[in-house]
């Protein structure tokens, strides 16, 4: 029988049981549960509500439930329907009378609540560390490649020039602002629920300011109904998660692409790459691909968990009990493809023999023509189209803006003449991009030393 069985007549019916319970993947949660339940004893002794012995025989007793679960040696069955049952049912099993007064001045809407911060808040600090693991490596590849030159797109067409060091810098801005959306997050979760009880607190003098600290919380949660009701903590963090590997997966779509034969930008590691089991000659970047399919799962989740919210009442719904698989999927599907895309990027190399294949395709200077006019006197809009007549005419010659000649440019305006045009080799194109946040190398080593001081300032 449950150990809420008391006015029943009857116990639940087999598929009821099966139906009803989350232990077989709440049970993820077990050292959390056992910390929770030591402050709270810890608590109850120190308030007068349960005796020292008393205290002593609990803790012990979930010191060893926490051994014998970690060891695999505990046997979870729907009959016990969640953790929080399963290892009081087992602590009274163990210890007895004194087992029973565990549970005093508590709820499992509570405890649960409890359990997922702190196994939430340990995951927060891992993936953390994930990401500024990859910050790290991003730092040291724009480093190495702060002056080697590739193509910019927009519409996937060629754009202008710019450094793969800038590129990095570019992805190292978002990878910033995920890490700092997940310390916020946790600031705003690290409130301790417990005491709170079912849904309004209780009338025994429990110090809930003794729980939270034991617990390492910043305080306890102000409003016990709400306490045991939101899940904004949760979805907070799925947005993250979703966030973040949004961020990941158009990474991975443009090694997929840049590992194409078209392409042959990127040299990925073998031990990053898997084979096929008909075609020998393949080498396919499934971490990538891979990286770009979880991102959709974590979308999922983050849905699955606002569509669970939006209808339910205050306190708590046993709808509530469902927001835990896609949570915990959520997190370390979003740990292991930072941890993964991470160590892929650190054993990728770029091919510049190959990305200088298609520095002379597309015009790339072309902005760097009509910004060469304007500061010659012509206005910008005007020499946006004399550069645009420019390029007819190169395509029509199958040339390069700088082979036009004199005869060409005048022909195309009076005003016009190699010295107006200047410069514009690639290599002067990039260089010249020194506004803020630009891609001229030297700009780009600003960017990098101002993400190196940041991350320094984090350790
Ligand atoms: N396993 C439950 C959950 O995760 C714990 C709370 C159950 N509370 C209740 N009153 N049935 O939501």
């Amino acid at each position: 029988m449950a150990l809420w069985a008391g006015r029943f007549k009857k116990d639940m019916d087999g598929i009821v049981k099966e139906y009803n319970a989350s232990i077989h993947f709440d049970n993820i949660m077990f050292n959390e549960d056992i910390e929770g339940s030591i402050a709270h004893v810890t608590m109850l002794e120190a308030v007068g509500i349960v005796t020292k012995t008393e205290r002593d025989q609990i803790i012990t007793g979930l010191e060893e439930i926490r051994q014998e679960i970690a060891e695999g040696r505990a046997d979870f069955s729907s009959d016990d329907e969640d953790i929080h049952m399963a290892i009081e049912s087992r602590l009274i099993e163990k210890i007895g009378d004194a087992g029973k007064k565990l549970h005093t001045a508590r709820s499992r809407n509570d405890q649960c609540q409890v359990d997922a911060r702190m196994y939430l808040k340990k995951k927060i600090s891992e993936i953390a560390r994930e990401l500024l693991e990859l910050e790290e490596i991003i730092l040291k590849k724009a480093d190495k490649y702060a002056d080697c030159i590739s193509v910019g797109f927009t519409h996937m067409q060629h754009a202008q020039p710019i450094t793969i060091g800038f590129m990095f810098m570019a992805y190292f801005q978002m990878f910033r602002r995920d890490v700092e959306r997940l310390t916020a997050t946790y600031e705003r979760m690290d409130y301790c629920p417990l005491g709170a009880c079912a849904l309004a607190g209780t009338t025994f003098p429990i110090d809930r300011g003794t729980t939270s600290e034991l617990l390492g919380f910043r305080a306890p949660t102000e409003n016990a109904m709400d306490s045991v009701s939101d899940r904004d903590y949760a979805i907070e963090l799925l947005s993250n998660a979703s966030i973040s590997m949004m961020h990941l997966s158009r990474w991975a779509e443009e090694f997929v692409w840049w590992n194409s034969t078209e392409f042959s930008y990127i040299d990925i590691d073998d031990s990053y790459c898997t084979g096929s089991s008909i075609m020998p000659q393949k080498k396919n970047p499934d971490m990538a691909e891979l990286i770009r399919g979880k991102c959709s799962r974590v979308y999922g989740d983050l849905f699955q968990l606002l569509a669970l919210m939006k209808g339910t009442p205050l306190a708590y719904n046993k709808d509530f009990q469902e927001d835990k698989l896609g949570l915990f999927d959520a997190v370390e599907t979003w740990r292991a493809s930072v941890q993964i895309f991470s160590h892929m990027l650190d054993r990728t190399e770029f091919r510049m023999d190959e990305i200088q294949k298609f520095l002379d395709k597309g015009f790339l200077n072309a902005t760097d023509v009509a910004e060469h006019l304007a500061q010659n006197g012509i206005p910008f809009r005007e020499a946006h189209n004399i550069v645009g007549r420019m390029v007819q005419m190169a395509e029509e010659h199958g040339c390069q803006l700088e082979e036009l000649d004199d005869t060409m440019l005048q022909e195309i305006d009076p005003r016009l003449n190699r010295d107006m045009v200047g410069d514009i080799s690639i290599e002067n194109c990039v260089n010249g991009r020194m506004s803020y946040g630009g891609t001229a190398p030297a700009e780009v080593r600003r960017q990098i030393d101002k993400g190196r001081r940041w991350l320094e300032s984090l350790r």
